[in-house]
């Protein structure tokens, strides 16, 4: 127990922190700008300066700096000095003297820390009439703005870029009075979280370039608290809406996944929902073009269709929520309900949960990941998939690690091993790295968990190999906690079985602490998972589709043009008679639908999505599209396919909110009964007011339309959640809530205001963290060792066999639609190893002919000296990639010049 006082008041407080930390976690206002939670303390701005005295009788005590010092017990300090303020005032002064008055005209007034700061030590006027230094501005790529000349060198931007995210193309040029943060010349941003520099950066240095090109005040945004679709960690986000359109997302705190950090797809990529060739009423197809309907006649449309179908297929989606797909489950029946996903896919989901329900062994989260000391990777090229988790690896290994030490394991310091098909971003951090094919990295595994408990199937590896199984072994028996990492994406099921058997044998033959992550493909793939108890594939249902055993097609959110390719979809879906298709995106199923259900993107509705460690999150509707426009018809699916049920079976609606479909859900399908407690209920208020979504200072509000009608319209109502489209009700971040719109507090208008939201800075929101885990993990005695199939592979089965590659631009669906995104995604391409490109005679660039499946795909080739020979690279779910083609072996492949 630590005392400290300050100002006169004693305060026990936790005494490992510095006197900044612990005055901010006290709800104190400390002036600061350098030191950052996540970051650290350098010293640099002096801004946090306070009085220190010897001890209750000294009058005169000394400046000192609160993020330099740490809150020892008996300490007395005081913030409200007038001297300390004084210094405070003038340090201030000092850094405005090159600062631009610029705040009309910069992107970051009203989001901005140093405004903030300004307020908060009373410098008000400006004494310097000289010249100010100015800069060269850089051009950064398409998300991010360089404005130098606002810069007060703070090193926030390096200290996180360079040594939290290691990126190395941003770096501090210049001496004294002119120090510069830049790139040695304008280009792209290389690092996958360049887009936290518009967060990290106090001033507006580094901002958000697709925000300002519709740019709005923070404080006329309309935020809600909501989850990022575009893989299965589950950031914490909160999307900012003005006119109906998302301008920005920015990082909602969550202590235990995404902290203060958001990848740059999760922060970009929203653009989507913007799209204006977006379904945004129900259409009917006729002959040469489409009509508008209203909700009777697509309701009447649809059910005579469904009335007089054989037999209807419905097709649910990883992307879309819990609700959706348990309400689609409702409509077509169990039995006729389809998850969305190839069947490779979906028994490596099961086989996912199997694991995660049965073995006994933990998934960590984000921030738990950051304490362990040895790490395996199995296959995942976790940079591309889950880039979040990838930082938090990063985490774990970066203090611990020494690269260029070859001793480490022996000291047993922490460490990254992985494998993989190629090099991965996560390699400069690696100490020893493999790459092979799936089945290889497999066949190590197995050994390596045979290695550790010989209970576990045995496999034969090189001599080679076995020193280095034998290395990895004693690094993971001797560290304190050990993480074995996998996941689906790599497209083997033998991966995820060797990870499990690793993580098995060490858990029964160590005293180590082991955590095991296996990741699935999409952001609610774990919640379909456990929704459904059906394991018919995808494939099943076209089969049925393609022998005319169905005639009616029922999908919601899901392009099957993605999974299966052209030659396939065309085939089915001009074959069946009705295809009814729900979904917010104009995707390639939809132009082929004679019905169109225009669907709320996750801006639009509110909804549960379950991620990887099987915690079950709730996003909020950001905005009510029909306000801006009353011709806009976007509805939850769930609300659609519970319309047209009730239609169907001409009984009365009973789902009127989502707490009704929550529980319908429940009593269907028990093991989801924590979605209930993610969230209070609907009618649930706080002094008996709602949440707002909109801040005090929100102007326009009653003139927004008034260019097509002068009368205000009402606010919409928001019958889903205890949120309300308006600045009136409760933002207090001390009453009993975990969803917060949107991070503002009196005198703290910037992200900083999480400060006032978390019970200690850097902990848990005051009541808690959002979320509730599905799924607690619990030994079952028949649960153990997984046989391999590995043994008896070898490279001659894996000849001319397709990899996936992955892009964190480009390979998920939604994100690959934003415009901005489109800018960075790399073309498709065909990847070859060194020596099977020289066979074929072909070159970088050189355009080869490969035929898989039926499909004829030309590709330019880039080479590689790491994929193995005989594996054939491409990046899937690319536009023309189908993903079924993940592990498939090609008819041909051939040099076109050749031919
Ligand atoms: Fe302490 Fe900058 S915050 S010196």
């Amino acid at each position: 127990m630590t005392i400290i006082h300050v100002d006169g008041t004693q305060y026990v407080v936790d005494g490992s922190k510095n006197l900044l930390h612990t005055c901010l976690s006290l709800k104190l206002d400390l002036p600061y700008f350098c030191w950052h939670p996540a970051l650290g303390s350098v010293g640099s701005c002096r801004l946090c300066a306070v009085k220190r005295y010897h001890n209750d009788q000294d009058c005169q005590g000394s400046i000192i700096m609160s993020c330099m010092t740490r809150a020892i017990d008996n300490i007395f300090i005081s913030l409200e000095d007038p001297e300390v303020k004084e210094f405070r005032r003038n340090i201030l002064e000092l850094l405005m003297i090159n600062h631009p008055h610029d705040c009309p005209v910069c992107e970051e007034a009203g989001n901005c820390h140093l405004q903030d700061m300004l307020v908060m030590t009373g410098h008000y006027k400006r004494r310097y009439r000289f010249n100010k230094r100015t800069h060269y501005n850089q051009y950064l790529g398409p998300f991010i703005s360089h404005e130098m000349n606002r810069c007060i060198v703070c090193y926030r931007c390096i200290r996180f870029y360079k040594d939290y995210a290691h990126g190395n193309d941003l770096g501090v040029y210049g001496i004294h009075n002119n120090i510069y943060f830049g790139r040695v010349k304008d280009g792209i941003l290389e690092n996958e979280f360049s887009g936290n520099l518009v967060e990290i950066c106090p001033t507006g240095v580094f901002t958000d370039k697709t925000a300002s090109q519709q740019y709005t005040r923070k404080w006329d945004l309309q935020f809600a608290p909501s989850i990022c679709a575009h893989c299965s960690v589950g950031c914490n986000t909160s999307p900012g809406e003005r006119y109906g359109n998302i301008v920005k997302i920015d990082n909602r705190y969550h202590g235990a996944i995404n902290h203060y950090f958001l990848c740059d797809r999760g922060r970009f990529s929203y653009g989507y929902v913007n799209l204006l060739d977006r379904p945004r009423w129900p259409q009917a197809l006729r002959p040469d073009h489409t009509v508008e309907l209203n909700t009777l006649e697509i309701m009447n449309k649809t059910t005579t269709i469904l009335k007089n179908a054989k037999k209807i297929i419905g097709i649910g989606s990883a992307r879309a929520s819990l609700e959706s797909n348990f309400a689609l489950r409702e409509l077509v029946g169990e039995e006729n309900f389809y998850l969305g996903m190839t069947g490779s896919e979906q028994t490596r989901l099961s086989l996912i949960l199997k694991i995660l329900c049965q073995s006994g062994i933990y998934s960590p989260t984000l921030r738990e990941i950051e304490n362990y000391d040895v790490i395996l990777l199995l296959g995942e090229d976790l940079t591309q998939t889950s880039p979040r988790l990838a930082l938090s690896v990063r985490q774990a290994v970066k203090n611990k690690s020494h690269p260029e030490d070859d001793h480490q394991n022996e000291k047993n310091l922490g460490a990254l091993f992985l494998t993989n098909i190629d090099s991965t971003r996560l390699d400069d951090i690696a100490l020893w790295k493999y790459y092979a094919s799936p089945a290889e990295q497999a066949r190590i595994g197995y050994a390596l968990a045979h290695k550790l408990d010989s209970n576990s199937p045995k496999v034969s590896l090189s001599i080679t190999l076995s020193d280095q199984v034998n290395v990895i072994a004693k690094t993971l028996q001797k560290a304190k906690k050990s993480l074995i990492i996998s996941g689906s994406n790599a497209g083997s099921d033998e991966l995820i079985k060797a990870a499990a058997n690793i993580a098995t044998a060490l858990k029964n033959t160590s005293e180590s602490e082991v955590g095991l992550i296996l990741l699935p493909a999409e952001v609610n793939s774990i919640g379909l998972g456990l929704l459904s108890r059906n394991i018919k594939s995808l494939e099943t249902a076209i089969e049925q589709l393609q022998n005319g055993v169905s005639d009616t097609l029922l999908i919601m959110e899901n392009d099957l043009y993605r999974i299966f390719p052209h030659n396939i979809m065309d085939e089915v879906l001009t074959k069946i008679s009705n295809v009814i298709v729900i979904d917010h995106q104009n995707t390639k199923t939809i132009g082929k639908a004679n019905i169109i259900f225009s669907a709320a993107s996750f801006a639009e509705s509110t909804g549960t999505v379950v991620n990887y460690e099987g915690r079950a999150q709730r996003f909020f509707k950001v905005y009510d599209p029909s306000y801006y426009d009353s011709r806009f018809q976007l509805k939850e699916s769930w609300r659609w396919l519970h319309l047209l049920k009730c239609q169907l079976t001409t009984s009365n609606i009973k789902w009127f909110n989502i707490d009704h479909v929550i529980q319908a859900c429940i009593e269907s399908c028990p093991k989801l009964k924590g979605i209930k407690d993610v969230c209070p209920d609907v009618k649930v208020r706080i002094h008996g007011q709602k949440i707002v979504r909109k801040s005090k200072q929100y102007s326009g509000g009653s003139s927004i339309l008034a260019n097509i009608n002068v009368h205000e319209k009402p606010i919409p109502q928001d019958p889903d959640s205890m949120l309300t489209f308006s600045r009136e009700g409760t933002n207090n971040p001390f009453v009993e809530r975990q969803h917060i719109s949107f991070a503002w507090y009196p005198g703290w208008n910037s992200p900083q205001a999480w400060n006032k939201f978390q019970n200690k800075i850097g902990g848990t929101l005051h009541h808690g963290d959002p979320g509730q885990r599905l799924i607690k993990t619990k030994k079952d005695k028949n649960f153990s060792f997984f046989e391999s199939s590995v043994e008896g592979c070898n490279n001659e089965t894996e000849i001319l066999q397709i990899v996936p590659y992955y892009h964190l631009f480009g390979s998920e669906e939604m994100s690959q639609r934003t415009p901005v995104i489109q800018k960075c995604m790399p073309s498709t391409y065909i990847m070859l190893n060194n020596i099977d490109a020289n066979q074929l005679g072909v070159r970088v660039k050189t355009i080869v002919e490969l035929s898989v499946m039926n499909m004829v795909l030309h590709l330019p080739v880039k080479v590689s000296d790491h994929l193995p020979s005989g594996l054939i690279g491409l990046p899937l779910g690319f536009p023309g990639l189908p993903l079924c083609l993940n592990g498939k072996k090609i008819d041909y492949i051939t040099n076109i010049h050749h031919k």
